[in-house]
């Protein structure tokens, strides 16, 4: 294949790598000759338990198949972990180009059923982990003027999935951080960009039929994750939704709106009168920053 997307010479770490999307993302990576630190805790859906066979079994399967890993068993829920895995990487192959940020956990359970222990051990994991691991490896990337960071959000965050209220938050805030990421890494050619997968894996298992496991292979994401961890994609601040082979852009639209010329027009009255053109889709825009946010909300300052 003459333009072929390579990753030789390029490390990834792949947080969450023992299983599912991950272990797939990880395959994918080594197969276009990443160095892989595989990461997991290998604990259970919920977040309980801890074992080092996941992440083992996921490297041999890659030195079985003629690439290069490295496994890593440390939890991305604390600083101290998440500096053990960016260690792991630059000890074993001496630097960090790529971080998939991928571990996860979940709770099913209904609103009033989440308890205070149950909403903070799933951030933890979603959101504070990939703040941990992206922390720690942004210096190097920095430094290097080269980094992709891939970051995996879900419709649970985007669209608010019914009884996970801790995943949907913490999915939601693992976009925020992608974006801020997004901002400070474009300097120096650190991309982030997020991914909103579909996939049967064992989180999933409960609510996928018999007929659509195959059509909702992990194999279907990882290669837009190896996309957005090349030198190729050029692309930051960006989300996609992927599933099935389907890989789609989706952001988070601004309509035009209504605008009051004055403190005594914008009543609630008003805003009641006016809600068709307010709610109105039609010539939306897709803010890249908060600024650009609020030249388009607020505009020019009026006299
Ligand atoms: P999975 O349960 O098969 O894989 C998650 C992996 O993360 C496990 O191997 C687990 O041991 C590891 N992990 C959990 N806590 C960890 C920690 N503290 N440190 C290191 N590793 C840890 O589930 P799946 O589906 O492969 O999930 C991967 C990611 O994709 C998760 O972030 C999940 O929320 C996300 N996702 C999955 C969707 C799906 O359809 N399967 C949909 C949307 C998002």
């Amino acid at each position: 294949m003459a333009n072929e997307i390579r990753l030789d010479n390029r490390v990834a770490i792949v947080t969450g790598a023992g299983a599912g999307l991950g272990r797939s993302h990880a395959l994918a990576l080594a197969a276009r000759g990443a160095k892989v630190v595989v990461n997991d805790l290998g604990g259970k859906v919920d977040g309980t338990g801890a074992s080092t066979s996941a992440a083992d079994a996921v490297v041999d399967e890659i030195k079985a198949a003629g690439g290069i890993a490295v496994a890593n068993y440390d939890s991305v829920a604390s600083p101290e972990g998440a500096h053990a895995i960016v260690r792991t990487a630059v000890d074993t192959f001496g630097t960090i180009d790529i971080v998939v940020n991928n571990a996860g956990i979940i709770r099913y359970k209904k609103f009033m059923e989440h308890t205070p222990e149950d909403f903070a051990a799933t951030v933890a994991v979603h959101l504070n982990g990939s703040f941990y691991v992206s922390q720690a490896a942004f210096p190097i990337m920095k430094e290097k003027r080269f980094g992709r960071l891939v970051f995996t959000s879900s419709s649970g965050g985007l669209r608010g999935g019914a009884d996970g209220v801790a995943y949907g938050a913490a999915k939601a805030g693992v976009m925020g951080l992608a974006f801020v990421m997004a901002n400070t890494g474009a300097p120096y050619n650190v991309f982030s960009n997020v991914i909103l997968p579909n996939a049967y894996t064992r989180m999933t298992e409960a609510m996928v039929l018999p007929r659509n496991i195959e059509k909702l292979s992990p194999e279907f994401i990882s290669p837009l994750v190896v996309y957005l961890s090349s030198e190729q994609c050029q692309l930051n601040h960006e989300m996609f939704a992927c599933g099935g082979g389907t890989v789609a852009r989706t952001i988070i639209a601004l309509a035009p709106g209504w605008r009051a010329e004055s403190k005594a027009e914008l009543s609630p009255e008003a805003i009641h009168e006016h809600l068709a053109e307010i709610m109105d889709m039609t010539n939306y825009a897709n803010p890249q920053s908060p600024d650009e946010e609020t030249r388009l909300v607020v505009g020019r300052r009026r006299k």
